[in-house]
């Protein structure tokens, strides 16, 4: 009798470990690495780490290089007040001794320095320097902006976190989005990235749904509109109980039942869980979103009594005389905290400490990043802080919650009562609408078969750009003159941009036969200087990675991606590639538009966005 109680659980518990089983299994794949140090822009710095390092002895770490603006002389600049604080020395004297060495000596990229103040403005040789760069990304192809920075290490990414029985809310649209771009970038750095999708599926509320579903629940209803009938009788639960406060126990009662494996309530509570997945994977479909587990909650809540007694073994947490509640008392100013509640029953937290140590023994991460609003600040320093003192949380590894703000409908929060909950796909539905529109719009000629794809892609791209163009702790809206904006700001506008890029080299091939770019190394050359900042834009692409995994932030790659295209907007409409006669320079420039194209597709690419090959 025992033995089946436990089976429905059981079965799904297995299915679970199948699948972190192979999560485990991807992340000791052999993969090959693209070396860092085979980057322009990382030879670059080589060479001015090694002046430094001849002039002062020390080798640095880091150094300060970047990309001067127009009116500064000198490709790069390199900036040496820290280096100089370390030692000890006047920056502009230290300066002038490195930008003496660089003068004095033979270098590969480097041509010549000058010192303005603490700063040593760096010429490159130009012709070479932007033949290294075009043919290194002609090389590595969509293998461009990867590295082995963080090689062989792991992270996982907890993202999305729907609660089942309820529709996907924009917050949780918004982990969607953040996350999954945060999983393209770490993956490219290197890391091995466990994609988790920690959906709520335990706690008490489960009682309240079942004590619904069972008294009023319409199997046929839920069948055929799950996600809103299950909604629904939820609401009619809370009406219920305010005239019935007695339901309230008996739901008690039924999670307790559940919580002890009761078969009838397992398959009823296994059959939402499924239910709730399978709408999900909708919409995470429509996104171009995946996962490598979804593990969720209910695979802890075993755990928790377990968590619970060694913290008390521990003295890091005491029962309330009076409520009977196990408590975590102040950890320095951070506020004292539940463990479990009174009557018994864990909690979120509770079970996100089972989770947290669950993945630290499976994975053996290096960094966790909890993709969260910003509104549970305090429960992951909670969390984080008692891990941390009963052993958990390893100081090699990095826990980290990656806040984001709120989704604001006409400068205020959504609320349920306001009538400004947006369903989240409806929006969907609504870009897709509007995109077609400004598609229409630009191009009537368009076929329909374009139209669809393209606004698909677009309505898509202005969802997941909207979001990820801007510092992920703001607050953001839905302001679709801009999120459409063909002239910039936009997705669409990149979308464009790389349209238009193809277009040109089709115009190419009309003319000229064999655009094949491939011609000797030697050959590549440039004549504008438009065309060389192009060039030194696209080779700052890898470190633009390396930067938005760093501080977690994605849109340091759309800023990149929205100043690469207008660059490449003025080259355009300064020099003509089909008007160029010189053979190798016009090769040249058709290698240089391919390799823009190549970069803006891979950046869009990380945030999840497609591009159209024609618009
Ligand atoms: N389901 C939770 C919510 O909607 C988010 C879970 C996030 N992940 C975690 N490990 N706590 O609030």
């Amino acid at each position: 009798m025992r033995e089946t109680k436990q089976d429905e659980f059981e079965k799904y518990k297995h299915e679970v470990d199948e699948s972190v089983l192979t999560a485990i299994d991807s992340t000791k794949r052999s993969r090959k690495y693209v070396s860092f140090n085979d980057y322009p822009w990382a030879k670059l710095k080589n060479e001015l780490k090694k002046a430094v390092s001849e002039v002062t002895g020390e080798t640095p770490e880091q150094i300060e290089l970047t990309m001067p603006p127009n009116y500064v002389a000198g490709d790069f600049s390199l900036e040496v007040f820290s280096l100089a604080k370390k030692l000890g020395e006047k920056p502009n004297v230290l300066a002038q001794k490195i930008a003496e060495y660089i003068n004095q000596h033979e270098l590969v990229i480097i041509e010549k320095a000058t010192v303005v103040g603490p700063f040593i403005n760096v010429d490159a040789r130009k012709q070479k320097l932007y033949r290294i760069i075009l043919s290194t990304i002609s090389e590595m192809m969509w293998y461009y902006g990867e590295s082995d920075t963080n090689a062989g290490k792991v992270v996982v990414i907890d993202y999305s976190a729907p609660n089942i029985a309820k529709q996907i809310g924009v917050g949780h649209l918004r982990s969607t989005i953040i996350g999954h771009a945060l999983s393209n970038i770490y993956y490219e750095t290197g890391f091995n990235v466990i994609r988790d999708n920690h959906i709520g599926d335990w706690g008490t509320q489960f009682g309240k749904l079942l004590y619904a579903y069972l008294n009023w629940g319409n199997e046929e209803k839920v069948a055929k509109n799950p996600i809103e009938e299950l909604k629904k009788l939820y609401i009619k639960f809370h009406e219920y109980a305010k005239e019935n406060p007695q339901a309230n126990d008996c739901a008690r009662e039924l999670f307790a039942r559940l919580d002890a494996k009761d078969s009838e309530l397992i398959a009823l509570w296994k059959y939402f869980r499924d239910l709730s997945v399978e709408s999900f994977d909708k919409i995470y479909q429509q996104l171009g979103v995946r996962f490598d587990t979804v593990i969720g909650e209910s695979y802890f809540a075993d755990q928790a009594d377990a968590i619970v007694n060694e913290c008390i073994d521990k003295h890091l947490c005491r029962k309330d005389e009076i409520s009977n509640a196990i408590v975590v008392d102040k950890i320095g100013d951070i506020p004292s905290f539940l463990l479990k509640k009174q009557d018994g029953s864990s909690l979120y937290i509770t079970r996100d400490l089972a989770t947290l140590k669950f993945r630290i023994e499976t994975f053996n991460p290096s960094v966790i990043l909890y993709v969260v609003g910003s509104e549970q600040e305090l429960n992951f320093k909670q969390m984080f802080a008692l891990a941390k003192l009963v052993g958990y949380l390893p100081q090699n590894v990095e826990a980290k919650h990656i806040g984001f703000g709120l989704v604001l409908i006409g400068g205020k929060k959504m609320s349920t009562r306001g009538g400004t909950v947006i369903e989240l796909q409806d929006l969907i539905y609504t870009a897709i609408k509007k995109s077609r529109e400004i598609l229409l719009q630009k191009n009537p000629e368009i076929s329909p078969s374009d139209l669809d794809y393209v606004s698909k892609i677009v309505g898509i791209g202005a969802i997941l750009y909207n979001d990820l163009s801007q510092s992920r702790i703001k607050n953001i809206s839905f302001d679709w003159k801009k999120m459409l904006d063909m002239e910039g700001g936009s997705a669409v506008y990149l979308q464009y941009t790389y349209a238009r890029i193809n277009s040109i080299q089709k115009k190419l091939i009309d003319v000229y036969g064999d655009v094949d770019s491939n011609q000797d190394n030697e050959d590549i050359t440039f004549a504008s200087n438009s065309e060389f900042d192009l060039a030194k834009k696209l080779m700052i692409f890898p470190e633009i990675i390396l930067q938005a995994q760093r501080s977690d932030f994605p849109h340091y790659v759309s800023k990149y991606l929205e100043e690469l295209a207008q660059l490449f907007n003025s080259f355009y409409s300064e020099v003509s590639i089909l008007k160029t006669e010189e053979k190798k320079l016009r090769k040249s420039r058709t290698l240089l538009i391919k390799d823009v194209a190549l970069v803006i597709k891979k950046g869009l690419f990380l945030f999840g966005i497609d591009v159209p090959e024609r618009m």
